[in-house]
C-alpha cells in the first residue's frame, strides 16, 4: 500500500501538472477542499485564476452549490469537484482517493481532455451535452468484486436512466448501456488494492445525454438520450437519479452480496441465448452466451466446451 506522504505527493503533482498543462482549468468550487493543507495548488487557482468566478457554461452542472442542495444530503455526492476541463474524471478521482477522499465523492466535469474508456480506448463526449463523471468506492470486498461492480453500476444507471426518460435500457456485458441496440453510456472501473482486497475503486461513468450528432467511426453504433427520447435531458435530474439508484444499490451489495443484484442485470440483458464473439487480447472467442457466473463473468458454450470470460470487447453476432 502507498504510505500517505506518498499519496500527498501523488496527488500534489498530478494538480499541479493539471493546472500548468490545462490552462484554462474553472477550479475546484468545492468548499470542503480549503481547509486540506495539501491542495495549495488548488487554493491558489481558486483565488487567482480569473476564470474561476466566470464559468462559461449553464449553470446547473458545475454550480455544486445548488447541486449539492438537490441531492438533499446523500453520501454519494456528499463531496463535489466540479470542472469546466480536466484530463479524466477517473484520473482525478484516483489522484483524490489515493490520499484522502471518502467514499462517495464525486468528481464531475464538462470537458474530457483524455476521456478514458474499456480496453484502452478513448471516450469521446461534447462538453455541455452529456454526463461524464467519477464517483470514489471504498468497498469492504475481495478484489475480485472489480468483475461485479461494473454490472452494479449499469443496473443503478439503467433504473435511473428509465426513470428520468422512460427509455427501456439493456445491458451489454461487461459494461454497456445500450438503448435501441445502440451504446448510450459506458462505464470504466479503476481499482487499487491492498492485503486484504479492495482499497479503493473510481466508478467512472459516460452518459450521451444530449449530443446528437457522433464521431463518423463511431456513429452507427452510438445513440444518445435525446436521440431516443426525442427531447431534451435535464442532467441535473438525471444525475440526480443515477446518484440515488448508485447509492441504494451499493449500500444493498455491501449488506448483502451480489446475489440478488445478478438476477436484475440478467433482467436488463438480450445476450442470453445470442451468438456472439469475444474478443481478447487479439484472440477471438465465439459461441452462445449462457449466463453469468456468480462472479460475473460470461458463460459461453463454445462449440460444446463451456468457458468462462472475465473480460473482453464482445460483438453480438446475427439477431
Ligand atoms: C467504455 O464504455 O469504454 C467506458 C467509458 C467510461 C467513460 C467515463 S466518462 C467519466 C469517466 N472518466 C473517464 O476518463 N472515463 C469515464
Amino acid at each position: 500500500m502507498v504510505s500517505l506522504p506518498l499519496a500527498y505527493a501523488t496527488c500534489w503533482r498530478y494538480f499541479s501538472d493539471i493546472f500548468s498543462r490545462i490552462g484554462s482549468v474553472t477550479g475546484i468550487l468545492s468548499g470542503e477542499i480549503i481547509n486540506l493543507d495539501f491542495c495549495r495548488v488548488i487554493i491558489y487557482h481558486r483565488r487567482f485564476s480569473p476564470e474561476y468566478s466566470t464559468v462559461n457554461a449553464p449553470p446547473s452542472l458545475l454550480d455544486t452549490a445548488s447541486l449539492k442542495k438537490k441531492l438533499n444530503g446523500r453520501k454519494f455526492g456528499s463531496k463535489i469537484f466540479t470542472f469546466e476541463t480536466i484530463d479524466s474524471t477517473n484520473n482525478c478521482a484516483r489522484a483524490l482517493a489515493g490520499c484522502w477522499a471518502e467514499e462517495g465523492t464525486l468528481v464531475l466535469a464538462e470537458r474530457q481532455t483524455a476521456g478514458k474508456g474499456r480496453l484502452g480506448r478513448s471516450w469521446l463526449a461534447n462538453p455541455y451535452e452529456n454526463l461524464t463523471f467519477s464517483i470514489v468506492l471504498r468497498p469492504t470486498l475481495p478484489a475480485e468484486a472489480l468483475n461485479l461492480l461494473p454490472l452494479y453500476a449499469a443496473v443503478a444507471v439503467a433504473e435511473a436512466i428509465e426513470h428520468e426518460t422512460g427509455l427501456s435500457v439493456e445491458c451489454k456485458w461487461p459494461n454497456d448501456l445500450l438503448i435501441g441496440g445502440k451504446k448510450t453510456a459506458g462505464i470504466l472501473l479503476e481499482g487499487s488494492l491492498k492485503e486484504e482486497g479492495l482499497d479503493y475503486v473510481v466508478l467512472g461513468i459516460g452518459v450521451n445525454v444530449n449530443q446528437t450528432t457522433f464521431p463518423d467511426d463511431i456513429s452507427p453504433r452510438a445513440t444518445s438520450l435525446k436521440v431516443q427520447a426525442g427531447r431534451e435531458i435535464d442532467r441535473v435530474r438525471l444525475l440526480r437519479e443515477m446518484l440515488r439508484t448508485l447509492e441504494i444499490h451499493y449500500t444493498a451489495i455491501m449488506k448483502k452480496g451480489f446475489h440478488n443484484l445478478l438476477p436484475l442485470w440478467l433482467s436488463r440483458t438480450t445476450m442470453i441465448n445470442r451468438e456472439i464473439s469475444v474478443t481478447q487480447d487479439g484472440t477471438v472467442i465465439s459461441g452462445i452466451v449462457r449466463g453469468l457466473s456468480p462472479e460475473g463473468a460470461l458463460i459461453l458454450d463454445a462449440g460444446g466446451t463451456e468457458k468462462t470470460l472475465f473480460a473482453g470487447d464482445v460483438t453480438i453476432l446475427g439477431t
